[in-house]
């Protein structure tokens, strides 16, 4: 499955860029990343230019990381400055370094040419560093293909099946969906109203609803990386004023960070912010355990799929049904992104 290049990707949590090197692999990349004394983070190919060792295996001092094998230092810029038994640095003694930029709490990588990189072209994820928002959140590496993943996410019908109990009731693989592709902006939208519906227990016990809701997905995905759920929960009936604010719904903010790590394995990263219950610490704890379960029973799901798509002859045909309008256009706007000249088209 080829990559979409010159892209933006996710490559960590602003909170877990620190003091100590830690190693991510982005479209097959390998990264070291670390936080300067002044606090900016930085991102670095993860292979000394000597004999290869891992820079994440290494130390830092100060701002620069000292190879942990036979001392070659380098800066945040990727220069080589300490060479060890000699004067002279060797001119191509310098690694890679990424173009990083930190918003809404996530680290974010250009892969690619960096001449290219335009910070505004990242997507937006606001609610994840706003304290009118209380946010949980985690990582599930995937050893499946990052397409899976956005598969799945552009089609909730799942919820229903995968994730009764939990997340879905019967509505949500009962009610049509809408979807609209804006081609300009690259963006893909997919609607699903519920206007009668069960209330999973995610929002019965995080809402304290009680009886039946209206219930609203509006995704929005951003290829390659951004997925965005806006999730409006109300009681049955309460539907949005004309004007002013939405003050008689509960809003989640469902965010994905969809970032291929290698041909066969991805980094979900996973957010719900919320604007209810924002000083209740049992929501967030609630809400955490209960997403962080609904993205692992994805996460078993998609590495079987993976195992069973590895092994099957290449003239698989799949069937696809109005479900899968969303995924099938953003499968269209991310082979547009890999470009005609990158082999095999993501699935
Ligand atoms: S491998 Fe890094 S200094 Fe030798
Ligand atoms: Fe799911």
């Amino acid at each position: 499955m080829a990559f979409a290049r010159d892209q933006w990707y996710v490559a960590a949590y602003g909170a877990e860029v620190g003091r100590d090197l830690l190693a991510r692999t982005v479209l097959g990349e390998p990264l070291v990343l670390y936080r300067t004394g002044a606090g900016a983070a930085v991102a670095l190919a993860d292979r000394c230019v000597h004999r290869r060792y891992p820079l994440s295996e290494s130390r830092l001092d100060g701002d620069t990381i000292v190879c942990g094998y036979h001392g070659f230092t380098y800066d945040p810029t990727g220069a080589c400055v300490f060479v060890p038994g000699q004067q002279r640095i060797p001119r191509t003694a310098r690694v890679a370094a990424y173009p990083v930029v930190e918003q809404d709490s996530l680290v974010w990588v250009w892969i690619g040419d960096r001449e290219r990189a335009d910070p505004a072209g990242i997507p937006r994820a606001p609610w994840l560093a706003d304290p009118r928002y209380a946010v949980v959140r985690g990582m599930a590496p995937l050893n499946a293909r990052y397409g899976l993943l956005v598969d799945n996410l552009m089609d909730l019908s799942h919820e229903t099946y995968l994730h009764g109990g939990h997340i879905g009731t019967p509505e949500v693989a009962d009610t049509p969906i809408v979807t609209e592709v804006d081609e300009e902006r690259g963006v893909v939208r997919v609607s699903r109203h519920m206007d009668d519906a069960e209330c999973p227990p995610f929002y019965a016990r995080s809402t304290g609803i009680r009886g039946r809701i209206t219930r609203w997905q509006d995704i929005e995905y951003h290829p390659p990386c951004l997925y965005l759920l806006h999730s409006r929960i109300a009681p049955r009936g309460v539907l949005p004023p004309a004007e002013g604010e939405d003050s008689g719904a509960f809003h989640a903010e469902i965010v994905y960070a969809i970032t291929p790590s290698t041909e066969h394995t991805t980094y979900d990263f996973w957010a719900v912010a919320r604007d209810f219950a924002v000083d209740d610490g049992s929501v967030s704890e609630y809400l955490h355990h209960s997403n962080h379960t609904v993205v692992m029973q994805d996460v078993a799901a998609l590495d079987v799929l993976e195992r069973v798509i590895a092994a099957e002859p290449d003239r698989y045909q799949e069937l696809s049904v109005n479900i899968d309008a969303g995924g099938l256009a953003a499968r269209r706007l991310l082979a547009r992104m890999v470009g005609p000249g990158a082999a095999g088209a993501p699935r």
